[in-house]
């Protein structure tokens, strides 16, 4: 039988998951931000700020952000001072990316279409690799994973924001109704399409564990590996080092 990937709750192939995900991306992009704002009541906005934070950019660095959008990350870096190449599978995502760039007024970022299982750059050229709420949606984790350790220098450091599954209960009860039967009428209202959305909330489902996802990383390369859960792991940085 040939490969089953997830696509949500359903297992696919690997080329068909390309392909929808790609279609879900493409679906979303224009209202992407607004509809990040009204599902999680603006605190992604927090989450990347702290994921920025602990990735700890620094002047004249270069970073990677893998899977990057419409840039909410990468302009979050480049505000302290790093070189940003942002890379996306997805031209729709970074097309409106770079709408918002230029209303920002910032020239600085390089954009480049990758697919993260398979990258252009050479290898040992970025000081930081970052992706946020990405490495879900690629068909081969591990992949992306062992070119994440690739194209990062020795010395570089990997930092993953990804949601997992919360532990606090009461909490889980109401973010699990709250995921599955109103996310989706969200995104029916705001942006038409309930379906990418039901696709996104089931591929979180879908997504390991956090200790399973750490032993990935791990088993990528990565030392001195750490996860931190918000919200009781609702949210999760995961980070590691190339050494
Ligand atoms: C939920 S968005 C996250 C965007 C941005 N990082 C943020 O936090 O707002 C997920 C992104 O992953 C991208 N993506 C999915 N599969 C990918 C792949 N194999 N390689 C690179 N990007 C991929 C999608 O196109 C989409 O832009």
């Amino acid at each position: 039988m040939s490969e089953q990937v997830s696509f949500g709750y359903e297992n696919v192939t690997p080329e068909e998951k390309v392909q929808r995900v790609g279609a879900v991306f493409s679906s979303v992009a224009k209202n992407y931000d607004v509809m990040n704002d009204a599902m999680s009541a603006g605190m992604h906005r927090l989450w990347k700020d702290k994921f920025v934070r602990r990735v700890k950019p620094q002047p004249g660095e270069q970073i990677l952000d893998m899977a990057g959008g419409t840039g909410d990350i990468a302009f979050r870096l480049a505000a302290r001072g790093a070189t940003v190449t942002v890379s996306d599978i997805n031209q729709d995502m970074l097309d409106v990316g770079i709408e918002r760039a230029m209303d920002k007024g910032l020239d600085s970022l390089v954009w480049s279409r990758q697919n993260a299982e398979e990258l252009s750059f050479p290898s040992r050229f970025f000081d930081a690799y970052t992706i946020a709420f990405g490495i879900r949606n690629v068909t081969h984790i591990d992949k992306a994973l062992a070119e994440a350790y690739r194209v990062l220098k020795h010395g570089g450091r990997f930092f993953c924001l990804e949601f997992s599954t919360t532990e606090w209960p009461g909490f889980k009860e109401v973010y699990d109704f709250y995921s599955h039967q109103l996310v989706p009428r969200i995104g029916q209202a705001i942006a038409g399409d309930a379906d990418s959305y039901r696709y996104l909330i089931e591929s979180i489902r879908r997504f390991p564990p956090m200790p399973e996802f750490e032993q990935m990383i791990r088993d990528a390369g990565f030392t001195r590996t750490r996860v931190e859960p918000i919200l009781g792991g609702l949210v999760a940085i995961h980070s590691g080092w190339k050494v």
